[in-house]
């Protein structure tokens, strides 16, 4: 395995305590694969990504094991895993938090991170440049590398930031939302440009997205994530085939479908995703929306259960079969 995340733990302080968003997430991503993470806003899916990679907000107190390529990320200290950030991880967030500089133009910043992780020289990193622009099939490549941050849409800014990233040929991209402000086409090329990378480079892949068919399309493995804790973990193929969680059963069903009458309404889950402040540490947390809840639920956390082989649930309701 490329990285295998185990125990993890977020906090934050809060008035009257500390607030806990990741609960003990597990998951781990082998090389060329691609493990999407889905659930509903505020599950903690940002969190678990950012506390891994060591980019947790001020305050954060961080825990668990994050092992990557055999390194512990959890504690690392802080230039080794900036180093490791720009070279052998990229990252591409939602709010892309590694933005780009103002006064460079594209060519020249995409240049510097060869410049910076490889050694490069500016030549030879500005034909790199220009080449993962082609791969990533941004039109007309040497015209953008000229263009300063300012002159581009917002979704071309993306599609460079997408490009930064993966520009050091990292073993694992991780991907938060990468093409929520993207038109389809545009969507679509990138998507087909990440199957592409994961199959001849080997890349691995972590995607987290609230597109169902982006997930479909690209992922190989599935966490449904619900209070900051991975609640059913799947091949993809499974997750959307057979979910054994109310919690997924629920996403799944909330989905807008082609086959489905567009008069008919959406089932959607009832009530409101938690607040972490309030989530019951020896309960399910899903129990007070859960149609199949029963006593035991409130009485201790379900653990994971295999119920397939690869297919893990937690739920006192899925049995192995
Ligand atoms: N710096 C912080 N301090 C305190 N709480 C935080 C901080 N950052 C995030 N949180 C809280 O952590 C929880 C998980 O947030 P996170 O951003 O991981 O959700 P998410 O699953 O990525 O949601 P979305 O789908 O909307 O991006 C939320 O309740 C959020 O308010
Ligand atoms: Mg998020």
């Amino acid at each position: 395995m490329l990285l295998v995340v185990s125990g993890l733990r977020v906090s934050y302080p809060a008035p009257g305590g500390r607030v806990t968003v990741v609960r003990g997430a597990d998951f781990a991503v082998e090389s060329g694969e691609c493990l999407a993470i889905v659930g509903e806003s505020g599950s903690g899916k940002s969190q678990a990504l950012l506390a891994t990679l060591g980019l947790a907000g001020p305050g954060a107190e961080v825990s668990g094991s994050a092992l990557f390529e055999g390194e512990e990320l959890v504690g690392m200290p802080s230039r080794r895993l900036q180093q490791l950030r720009g070279d052998r991880i990229g990252l591409v967030f939602q709010d892309s938090i590694t933005g780009l500089t103002p006064h460079m133009t594209v060519g020249e910043q995409l240049a510097e991170v060869l410049v910076v992780h490889r050694g490069a020289g500016r030549q030879a990193a500005r034909a790199e440049a220009r080449e993962m622009l082609e791969v990533l099939q941004i039109p007309e490549p040497d015209y953008r590398l000229g263009q300063y941050p300012h002159e581009l849409s917002g979704g071309m800014r993306q599609r460079i930031m997408i490009a930064m990233a993966l520009l050091c040929r990292p073993s694992l991209l991780v991907a938060d939302e990468p093409t929520t402000a993207l038109d389809t086409t545009v969507q679509a090329a990138i998507l087909r440009s990440f199957a592409k990378l994961k199959q001849h480079a080997g890349t691995a892949l972590i995607l987290v997205s609230h597109d169902l068919g982006v997930v479909a399309g690209l992922a190989d493995r599935v966490a449904v994530m619900y209070a900051g804790r991975i609640v059913e973990m799947a091949p993809a193929e499974r997750l959307f085939a057979a979910p054994r969680h109310p919690y997924t059963q629920g996403l799944l069903a909330s989905t807008p479908r082609l086959d489905r009458a567009p008069s008919a309404p959406l089932p959607a889950i009832d009530g409101q995703p938690p607040d972490p402040a309030s989530v019951p540490e020896e309960a399910c947390a899903f129990r007070p929306r859960c149609k199949v809840a029963r006593p035991a639920c409130a009485a201790g956390r379900p653990p994971p259960v295999e119920v397939a082989p690869g297919h893990r649930v937690a739920c006192l309701a899925a049995e192995p079969a």
